[in-house]
């Protein structure tokens, strides 16, 4: 049966133990060419609707990396940007490609996708979900701090697509996800997510701080509203002191230093944002890998 990475419930707890561990082993190896050749003789799309910089990228070299060949289609050169459908996309897709990767402004796109095609569909974000970018903030966690279960991630801000992948996967880890949101921005319950409206209440005795972009990708209109809303939210250093010592900082990038993140936390020594965007690159790899030689 073909396996999709959609929400990142596809995985369970000790799977997904092993793709994060699986993920280091590709990281600490990558000199030696470790995982090089693994899916040689593949080819992998990588479709991209909305524009991207870490998850384009990261595929495309890891897809390479792993021996495959990666083609890279922006949504407005391919014909289900002329009505085209997605279920006859996904079927054609199916009969050249071993995996599709998709980004998407549709959710529900990416879904009837995956239920037409004969191959594994990736979710590269889309307004829901962003399952790719926890699994790197979950190596990142991994790796500075050991052991997952038992840590405490406060994500402070706009409870987004990142903010539900974290619940998602972070319940499977044993993280425990805790959510600060104004009114109107919160996330839903579910997934063992704590939900608060106060930013310190979350940062206390965090391990790990989290925020995202304020203004998303088709939020634009509603720009001035959503700054002045999630204003208290911001990711400064008095929020950082109220978490554990050595809690480390995360973002998964573009940043937006002065809105929900201060630069001088960005660019602190407790930041761990650049080894989280490299970790997008050796967590995929584990990822397609998981899909396609199981
Ligand atoms: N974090 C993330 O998904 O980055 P891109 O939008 O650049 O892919």
């Amino acid at each position: 049966m073909t396996r999709n990475f959609i929400t990142g419930e596809e995985f369970g707890a000790f799977e997904l133990g092993k793709l994060l561990e699986r993920g280091a082993e590709l990281k600490a190896g990558r000199g030696e060419g470790v995982g090089r050749d693994s899916l040689a003789g593949k080819s992998i799309a990588l479709v991209f609707q909305r524009p991207s910089t870490r998850t384009r990228i990261s595929f495309e070299v890891g897809v390479a990396e792993l021996g495959a060949t990666p083609i890279v289609l922006r949504g407005d050169e391919m014909q289900f940007s002329r009505g085209e459908s997605v279920g006859d996309t996904a079927r054609v897709l199916s009969r050249y490609v071993d995996a599709i990767v998709i980004r998407s402004g549709s959710h529900e796109a990416v879904v009837e996708l995956a239920e037409a095609a004969d191959v594994p569909v990736v979710n590269g974000l889309t307004p829901l979900h962003h399952p790719c970018q926890a699994l790197a903030d979950l190596l990142t966690l991994r790796e500075r701090f050991g052991d997952l279960d038992g840590l405490r991630l406060a994500y402070v801000g706009d409870g987004n697509n990142v903010a539900r992948s974290l619940a998602i996967v972070g319940e499977l880890a044993g993280v425990e996800v805790v959510v600060a949101a104004p009114p109107g921005y919160q996330l839903e319950e579910g997934h063992g997510v704590k939900l608060t409206g106060d930013p310190r209440a979350a940062a206390d005795g965090a391990d790990a701080l989290y925020t995202d972009v304020w203004i998303s990708m088709g939020d634009e209109i509603e720009a001035d509203r959503r700054r002045a809303d999630l204003a208290p939210f911001r990711l400064d250093a008095d929020l950082l002191a109220a978490a554990k010592d050595g809690a480390i900082v995360l973002h998964c990038l573009p940043a937006h230093p002065g809105e929900e993140i201060t630069e001088e936390v960005l660019y602190s020594d407790a930041s761990a944002v650049f080894d989280e965007a490299e970790n997008r690159l050796h967590a995929q790899k584990a990822l397609l890998e998981a899909l396609l030689l199981a």
